[in-house]
C-alpha cells in the first residue's frame, strides 16, 4: 500500500478543506505519513490543530525542505500547483466538493501516481475487459452470463498498483470499477468490442470478461408481451463476436501479450489448453467454476495459468492475490 511513503498534503481555499482529516486518515490508515501544509485561505475550513491531531505531528508552513514521495494537492486552487516543491512526483486532486466515497479512494489514487512514476508496468498501456455482456431480448428483458466482475476488476487495480496505464472495458458488473483507469462502460458484446477496438494499440490485454456467447438475432423494440393464447415466444440466436480471438489472431497491432480466461466445469486443464490454441492467446487462466467451487460471485479462486511451457496450478487464493500475482507475471514478461 502506501507504507513508508511521505505525502505532503496541500490544503487550499475551498470548502472541501473541511474533509482534510479525514483524508489524512484514510492515507494514514492505508501506511502513508502525512504532512499537512494548509494554506492561510483553508483555516476558514480546518484548524492546524485537527490537522495535526490525525497526522500525529506538525503541520508545515510551506513546502521548503519536505523530501515527500508524493505532493497531493487537496481542495486545490491554482496556487496550490505553484507551491507544490519540485521534488517529487505530484498529484494534484481537486475535490472542491468532497464527500467520504471520493476520500476513500484518495489512497488509491495516491497509490496509482506513486506507481505511475516508478512502478514495474509504468509507461504500459494494458487494456482489460470484464463483467458480463448483456444481450437484450426486449427493452426489458436480456440474457447474460454469470459474472460479478470481481476478478476482471481485481486485475485492472493490481495492473494500475503496478503502474500500467489501464483501459477498462466492463458491461454491467455487480461491484464498482476501480480508481485509476480509464474507465468504458458497455451492454453487449458488439459493444465490447468496438470499444476493445477503439482502445488499441496495448502492450498487453486481459480478457476477463464472460462475454455471451449468442445474442438474440433479432432484439424487439418494444416489451413482448404475453397473449393469452398460451404461446411462448421463440427466440432465435445469433454468434457473438470473440473478441479475444480477434485481437490475439491480429497480423498488426497485436498487443505483446495477450490473456484469455477459460471459465470450465469439466475437464479444465484439456479445455483450457485447446482453448488457447484455438484463440491464438499467449496465455489462458483457466479455472473450474462449478457450483461446489463457490468460486463465482465468490472472494476466492483457484486458477491455472497455461503458457506455451505448460501449466503451472497456483494455490487456491483471494481474487485479489491471483490479481496481485497476474499482474507481476505481466511486468515480468513485459520488461
Ligand atoms: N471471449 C471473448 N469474446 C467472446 C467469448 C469469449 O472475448 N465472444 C473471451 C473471454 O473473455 C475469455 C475467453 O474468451 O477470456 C474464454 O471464454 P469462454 O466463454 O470460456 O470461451 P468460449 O469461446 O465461449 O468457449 P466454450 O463456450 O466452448 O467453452
Amino acid at each position: 500500500m502506501l507504507t513508508g511513503k511521505r505525502i505532503l498534503l496541500m490544503i487550499g481555499d475551498a470548502p472541501g478543506a473541511s474533509a482534510a482529516p479525514e483524508a489524512i486518515r484514510h492515507l494514514r490508515a492505508a501506511g502513508a505519513e502525512v504532512i499537512p501544509f494548509p494554506l492561510p485561505g483553508a483555516l476558514v475550513y480546518v484548524t492546524p490543530a485537527a490537522l495535526a491531531e490525525r497526522a500525529a505531528r506538525a503541520v508545515v508552513e510551506g513546502p521548503q525542505g519536505v523530501d515527500a514521495d508524493l505532493t497531493l494537492g487537496f481542495a486545490v486552487g491554482p496556487a496550490l500547483a505553484d507551491l507544490a516543491p519540485e521534488r517529487g512526483p505530484r498529484l494534484i486532486v481537486g475535490a472542491p466538493g468532497s464527500d467520504l466515497p471520493e476520500l476513500a479512494d484518495l489512497a488509491e489514487l495516491c497509490i496509482a501516481a506513486l506507481a505511475a512514476d516508478e512502478g514495474p508496468l509504468a509507461g504500459r498501456h494494458v487494456l482489460v475487459t470484464s463483467g458480463p455482456t448483456h444481450e437484450p431480448i426486449d427493452p426489458v428483458r436480456y440474457i447474460a452470463n454469470r459474472s460479478s466482475g470481481a476478478q476482471g476488476t481485481a486485475i485492472a487495480r493490481a495492473l494500475v498498483a503496478q503502474g500500467a496505464q489501464v483501459t477498462f472495458v466492463t458491461g454491467p458488473a455487480a461491484v464498482p470499477p476501480p480508481t485509476g483507469v480509464r474507465l468504458v462502460r458497455v451492454e453487449t458484446a458488439i459493444q465490447m468490442r468496438d470499444a476493445v477496438e477503439a482502445a488499441l494499440p496495448a502492450d498487453a490485454a486481459v480478457f476477463a470478461a464472460a462475454v455471451a456467447d449468442w445474442r438474440v438475432a433479432q432484439a424487439a423494440t418494444s416489451k413482448m408481451k404475453k397473449d393469452g393464447s398460451g404461446r411462448l415466444p421463440q427466440l432465435s440466436f445469433t454468434e457473438n463476436p470473440d473478441i479475444l480471438a480477434a485481437v490475439a489472431q491480429r497480423s498488426v497491432g497485436r498487443p505483446r501479450l495477450v490473456i484469455g480466461f477459460a471459465a470450465e466445469t469439466d475437464d479444465v486443464l484439456a479445455h483450457a489448453t485447446a482453448k488457447r490454441l484455438r484463440k491464438g492467446c499467449d496465455w489462458i487462466v483457466a479455472n473450474d467454476v462449478s457450483p461446489g467451487t463457490g468460486i463465482m460471485g465468490g472472494r476466492e479462486n483457484a486458477v491455472t495459468l497455461i503458457t506455451a511451457a505448460g501449466a503451472e496450478t497456483w494455490p487456491r487464493m483471494g481474487k485479489d492475490q491471483v490479481a496481485e500475482r497476474l499482474a507481476t507475471r505481466i511486468a515480468e514478461a513485459l520488461r
